[in-house]
């Protein structure tokens, strides 16, 4: 344990006239934690905390995030910097080993994750099983989970240069096989990876050229894809991140724990509210129908969720939808889209609802997917690619808590336990004598 985690002060909780001590210890920045680690053993009773609202799951030097603030920091540099000023390898390889590279360094890294983006040819004949219709995160589940049996050869998780092989395909692959699972949907042939170009040119090329005619690369909107991604890369231990965490906690190779991670962030809750908000918008359809979707996402009888909005950290907005409504602007300019109805519903939404007394109330303000799928959308991208695009940006996130994870001493195998309220003890009835 750091030591800043050396426990300075003790917590004390007691039960009737029985109470114990638990050590207290605290981070660099943010809330301190009570290790209840011997909870059990010394009282015989669980913490209760569904959804983990209140519940630290490990120790992490990578991302910090301030909900109440709005702050973003991917190993203690602001989002902010690093998307106006970084770009996506760059933050990969920061959120990999901890401090920006040297030009040396990152020369090297760009070369390993370059010479890693093709993918084993028989991929494209895996890709046959699918229906064509099939959603590509259904397709991405497939593919990433069955990069371990094409790559056993950096599966042993016990070896450090197998570790860093596997995170470098990761890193590399996802983009190559996002594309593939895009051009599959269309039915157009896949296009392979080229070392000249930039991660995100490479990855918008393999989306968008044919082989009937020249690609032009467009650089605003690769600057812009690049961008994206550097908002997507990680968020400390969110949902999926966390499904990584358990699956590598029982040593499950990379590849595997990385689709599991792609499974979990479909759901809209999660990563799929990029997706589920631009359907939204459009279900909306014109400034003029808000009022009656507000209304609707404050009916507790309704299941209707403004999609794009809240968050289980942030109570304040978002910093990274900031970033992305800039980004918006930028490609609604950049390909001459003057007047977008989606962003006008969206503009204004957004304008109705940070005045409305329930969203003020409930901390309830724009999150990372509000704006992101005007953006995509006007791309050039299906509302289906929208989370890929989010899985595609957030594997280095997933490698990088997976890799610390492994790498932390006293990592064990995550096993929650439960409250139980069914049937006590009782005898198997014949099915003869059953009423
Ligand atoms: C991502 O965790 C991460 O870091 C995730 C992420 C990442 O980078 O990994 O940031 C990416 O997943 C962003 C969130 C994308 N999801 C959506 O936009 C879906 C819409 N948002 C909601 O489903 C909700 O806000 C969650 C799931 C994001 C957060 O839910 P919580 O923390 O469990 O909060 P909650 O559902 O208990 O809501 C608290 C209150 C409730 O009202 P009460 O029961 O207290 O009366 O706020 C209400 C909710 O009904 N509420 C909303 C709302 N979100 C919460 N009301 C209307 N519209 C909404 N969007």
């Amino acid at each position: 344990m750091d030591a800043k985690m050396a426990n300075t002060k003790t917590s004390k909780i007691s039960v009737g006239d029985q109470s114990w001590s638990f050590p207290i210890h605290e981070g660099t920045i943010g809330p301190s934690v009570i290790d209840i680690a011997k909870l059990y053993s010394q009282t015989g009773m669980f913490t209760y905390d569904p959804g983990y609202t209140s519940t630290g799951s490990c120790e992490s030097k990578i991302t910090y995030i301030d909900g109440d603030e709005g702050v973003l920091l991917y190993r203690g540099y602001p989002i902010e910097q690093l998307a106006e000023h970084g770009d996506f390898l760059e933050t990969c390889y920061l959120l990999l080993y901890g401090e920006l590279p040297t030009a040396a360094q990152r020369a090297d890294f760009v070369k390993r994750v370059t010479n890693h983006t093709m993918v084993h040819e028989q991929m494209s004949r895996f890709f046959q099983g699918f229906r064509r219709d099939a959603h590509p995160m259904a397709v991405m589940v497939g593919s990433v989970g069955a990069l371990s049996a094409f790559y056993h050869d950096s599966t042993d998780i016990s070896d450090p240069q197998q570790r860093l092989i596997a995170s470098i395909r990761m890193i590399a692959k996802m983009p190559t096989l996002a594309a593939m699972a895009y051009k599959y949907s269309i039915g157009q042939p896949f296009i392979y990876p080229k070392n000249e170009l930039n991660y995100a040119t490479n990855f918008l090329r393999m989306c968008f050229a044919v082989p009937c005619e020249e690609y032009k690369p467009n650089q605003v909107l690769a600057r812009a894809m690049d961008r994206i991604f550097i908002l997507h890369a990680d968020h400390e231990q969110n949902a999926s991140t966390s499904t990584v965490r358990l699956a590598g906690s029982s040593g499950a190779n990379p590849f595997a724990c990385v689709a599991a991670g792609i499974a979990c962030l479909w759901g809209p809750a999660h990563g799929g509210a990029n997706e589920a908000a631009l359907k939204m918008l459009a279900e909306i359809g014109h400034v003029d129908r808000i009022p009656e979707y507000i209304k609707r996402s404050k009916d507790k009888n309704d299941p209707f969720r403004l999609m794009g909005f809240g968050h289980r950290v942030y109570h304040n907005y978002d910093p990274r939808a900031k970033i992305m409504q800039k980004t918006c602007h930028e490609v609604l300019n950049e390909l001459g889209i003057k007047d977008d109805p989606l962003l006008d519903v969206a503009l204004e939404l957004e304008r109705i609802a940070l005045k409305d007394e329930y969203f003020i109330e409930k901390k309830l303000y724009p999150n990372i997917d509000f704006y992101s799928g005007i953006t995509l959308k006007a791309m050039g991208f299906p509302t289906t690619m929208f989370t890929v695009l989010f899985a595609l940006a957030r594997t280095v996130g997933w490698i990088a808590q997976w890799k610390e994870m492994i790498e932390d001493p006293s990592q064990k195998i995550g096993r929650p336990r439960q409250l139980y309220t069914g049937a006590t003890k009782r005898d198997y009835t014949p099915i003869s004598r059953r009423k």
